[in-house]
């Protein structure tokens, strides 16, 4: 291989690792830079309701992908969510929407679901739908999600997934995002200062 080929191979592999860097992060935590993340969905929620992105803006949204089988990240996360939201006051409590959206939709049926977001918080919303509408919305997130290869169980098995929390504003567009390791109160601060109430 010439030089300028391998500088050529090697430029284009930064330029590529740096704007999946940059759209995945939509420029940092709390930028606004880009508006990559989020875009149109078609899914049933826990009462057996169609929702779609349009119906649920109006309202601050705290969007994440998992599956209710998921022994730890999933439940710390929305965990997580639901104690930062007890912690806010009722006004702003009232104008945010925890989403919980399966990547796991043949075990994740509306009514596991519903006994599901019922644990954790009264405003929380949980969504379900075909394979297909299912990758479509994880896709608009930039959510990659897989089931785990190291099992040959059709019911028992695990999903692979990326394990964020979205804060898409009223119009949907991208805020900031957290991690499932953030504590209750940081969450809480940080929904109050974007959010500004
Ligand atoms: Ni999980």
């Amino acid at each position: 291989m010439r030089p300028y080929q391998t500088i050529l191979i090697f430029t284009t592999g930064i330029i590529v690792i740096a704007i999946a860097v940059f759209v995945f992060y939509g420029g940092g935590p709390g930028g606004r830079g880009v508006a990559a993340i989020g875009g149109p969905f078609t899914l049933t929620d826990q009462t057996g309701r169609t929702r779609t992105e349009k119906d649920l803006n109006g309202s601050y949204n705290l969007i994440y992908f998992g599956y209710t089988f998921c022994p730890d990240v999933c439940p710390t996360a929305l965990q997580v969510i639901s104690n930062a939201m007890d912690l806010l006051e009722k006004d702003l409590q009232n104008s945010i929407t925890p989403i919980f959206i399966t990547v796991d939709p043949t075990r994740d049926t509306v009514e596991h679901l519903k006994s599901y977001v019922e644990n954790f918080h009264p405003r929380m919303i949980g969504l379900t739908g075909t394979e297909v509408e299912i990758a479509k919305a994880a896709r608009a997130y930039r959510v990659f999600y897989s089931k785990s290869e190291n099992t040959d169980d059709t019911t028992d098995y695990l999903m692979d997934h990326s394990s964020i929390v979205f804060l898409m504003n009223p119009e949907g567009v991208y805020m900031t995002h957290f991690t499932h390791t953030i504590k209750p109160e940081r969450m809480a601060e940080a929904l109050k200062r974007e959010i500004g109430k």
